[in-house]
């Protein structure tokens, strides 16, 4: 009995031991562990897919159309008006309250990017629910790349590091795909590329050793008849020395949209025949600006083959954006040394306003609320037909605007650039998620001044007939809740959200110009919204239906999520010098490039 108790008193003490000896070694295993799950390793997947010893690589190869003489960049920069507002110090409690929102901001975007890390490592996107991966461009590391200057904006150097380790082994001269998207190609790596480089100041040459990579490889799709790209580039083609051919039907934010990365890469390199290239599309652009179907716009779909500008349809939406949001980018990229620009975007925001600006029709007509429609156009321009539709690509415009009327002293358009960024403040704030849908119909004013709430008019529209009986009322109000549409919208068309910047790159070009602290309340609002609604395991998820605040997600995390909009919230809650935009251009992908010194 005595040896027994003995032996179950040793037996204990041993239990005790190992438990004491186990919790002892847990103890800082799991602070390992957790610290682990917050700077997980890379998974170590190299582009195995690439590096085939049989894979055809494209360097230099002999052009059969080469260019004889290039056109210089412009040397004399001359002064440009100020952008920013003059900020008076904050005080204790704005900035505690902005520092706090900008850490919240960071933890986010390093939640993603540790899913894309241990995830999907160099390769395009991670799948933020499955935890699986996409190569949708071209399989360089679209998401590495992309996020490289976030990474040094967020001074998150310890991973910027481990990114500039991975660039070395991203080979930019081969690829999987049959044809390059050279649009996306160039706005998300040839910018994550330069800006990079910029921000670090040229301290890392591996930066510039691949934008001339990728830059060498992508210029061969210019090598045309007519020096005009092909966007979807059969790049095997140029490797194996056969002719391509122009895209005989070419999105107009495709062709527009070279001019700040390539002249940037002229500008860090020398080699002149990237803005060469530039400067031949800009004069196609210009000399066909007046002689389309609205004089001064030009159509979605544009032949760059035969160089034809007469299609019929017109948009500031997807397809058509970066190409009028580059006009006052490059101009202030080239140090205001030509009118080109100036005069481009002068005509073209006189034909904006006459032909595209509305103002919705809200419940609230204190809110001036603007947006831009679609307007088809008969041959010879005779005839319009507008739609009054609204897409989430379309918000990039009030910044723009903005940007316009103060670079190009058109203090007229500040008011337009305001209540186009508050129409998709607007619009986030409708929904039932807080975010905006990706494409919606709404009720459009008839006058912009005078706009009063017509509850009927928007049944009527919302119907597409009249509403004129109880009955035919009650059935409305019933379609109207049973499809989750807000006062003043007519229909969704497209309910998801795909994760885009566009509202908050608005929201912070107009919170930069204007200083206006109920600015960075919307993009706090937005963001915590945004978040709650597309958070998941591996990152953040496009979602189903903004309709509902809990939506299914999509499993898609596109890259200028962090390369975008996490960026510009980020910037929203800095102090208004980290990238002020009287010494940086951001592209279209919002990377920040140097501009030439010199504002008034
Ligand atoms: C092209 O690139 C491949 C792979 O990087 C390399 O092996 C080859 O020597 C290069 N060719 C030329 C002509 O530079
Ligand atoms: C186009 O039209 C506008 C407005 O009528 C005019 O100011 C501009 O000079 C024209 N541009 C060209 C290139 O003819």
């Amino acid at each position: 009995m005595l040896a027994n108790r003995k032996s179950r008193s040793l037996t204990s003490s041993i239990i005790l031991l190992a438990v004491a000896y186990i919790f002892l070694i847990w103890l800082p295993l799991s602070r390992l562990h957790k610290y682990q799950l917050y700077h997980p390793r890379p998974t170590p997947i190299l582009n195995s897919h690439l590096s085939s010893p049989n894979a055809i690589h494209l360097n230099l190869s002999s052009e059969r159309f080469p260019v004889t003489s290039y056109t210089p960049l412009p040397t004399q920069p001359s002064p440009i008006p100020r952008i920013q507002y003059d900020f008076p110090p904050e005080s204790k409690r704005e900035r505690k309250q902005r520092v706090k929102r900008q850490k919240a901001v960071k933890e986010a975007f390093m939640h993603s990017w540790n899913g894309y890390k241990s995830h999907a490592w160099m390769r395009d996107e991670v799948s933020p629910n499955s935890g699986r991966y996409v190569d949708s461009f071209s399989g360089w590391g679209a998401t590495l790349v992309d996020s490289l200057d976030a990474l040094v904006i967020m001074g998150l150097d310890k991973e910027l590091h481990i990114a500039l380790e991975a660039l070395e082994h991203i080979d930019f001269t081969t690829t999987f795909s049959r044809d390059v998207n050279v649009f996306e190609i160039i706005i998300r790596y040839m910018g994550g590329l330069l800006a990079a480089h910029d921000l670090t100041e040229g301290k890392y040459p591996i930066l510039l050793k691949k934008a001339v990579e990728l830059g060498e490889m992508i210029f061969n799709c210019f090598d045309t008849h007519n020096r005009m790209p092909q966007m979807r580039w059969e790049w095997s083609r140029s490797a194996e020395g056969e002719e391509i051919q122009p895209s005989e039907r070419m999105a107009l934010a495709e062709l527009g949209s070279f001019s700040v990365e390539f002249t940037r890469l002229t500008q860090i390199t020398g080699d002149p025949k990237y803005f060469d290239a530039v400067q031949r599309i800009t004069n196609e652009l210009e000399s066909s600006q007046n002689a389309t179907r609205i004089p001064g716009l030009w159509p979605v779909w544009v032949n760059a083959d035969r160089l034809k500008f007469d299609s019929s349809d017109f948009s500031l939406g997807g397809c058509a954006d970066s190409a009028y949001e580059y006009l006052p980018k490059e101009h202030i990229l080239l140090g205001a040394q030509t009118d080109q620009y100036r005069d481009m975007y002068n005509n073209a925001m006189d034909a904006i306003k006459d032909n595209m600006l509305f103002r919705i029709m809200t419940k609230d007509e204190s809110q001036k609320v603007l947006f831009t429609a679609d307007v088809w156009s008969s041959k010879g321009g005779g005839m319009h037909s507008v739609q009054y539709v609204q897409d989430h690509l379309k918000c990039f415009l009030g910044g723009m605007v903005g940007i316009g009327a103060k670079v190009f002293d058109r203090e007229e358009d500040m008011a337009i650039a305001r209540g186009l960024t508050d129409g998709c403040i607007w619009a986030y704030d409708q929904m039932p998620s807080g975010i905006m849908p990706e494409i919606m119909k709404v009720s459009a004013c008839e006058d912009i001044d005078d706009c009063p709430w017509d509850e009927n008019r928007w049944y009527r529209e919302v119907m597409a007939k009249p509403v004129n009986t109880p009955a035919e009322r009650e059935k409305a109000q019933e379609v109207v809740e049973l499809e989750g549409i807000p006062p003043g919208i007519l229909s969704l068309r497209d309910p998801t959200y795909k994760l885009r910047p566009e509202a908050l790159e608005s929201v912070f070009i107009m919170y930069r110009i204007t200083g206006d602290k109920s600015l960075q309340d919307a993009a706090w609002r937005m963001f915590q919204n945004i978040d709650k609604a597309t958070r998941t395991k591996y990152g953040h998820s496009a979602i189903q239906d903004v309709r509902t605040s809990v939506s299914e997600h999509s499993d898609k995390m596109e890259s200028f999520w962090l390369a975008e909009t996490l960026k510009y919230l980020y910037l929203i809650f800095s102090e208004p010098d980290l990238i002020s935009l009287d010494e940086y251009v951001l592209s279209t992908e919002a990377h920040p490039f140097k501009r030439p010194s010199g504002y008034i």
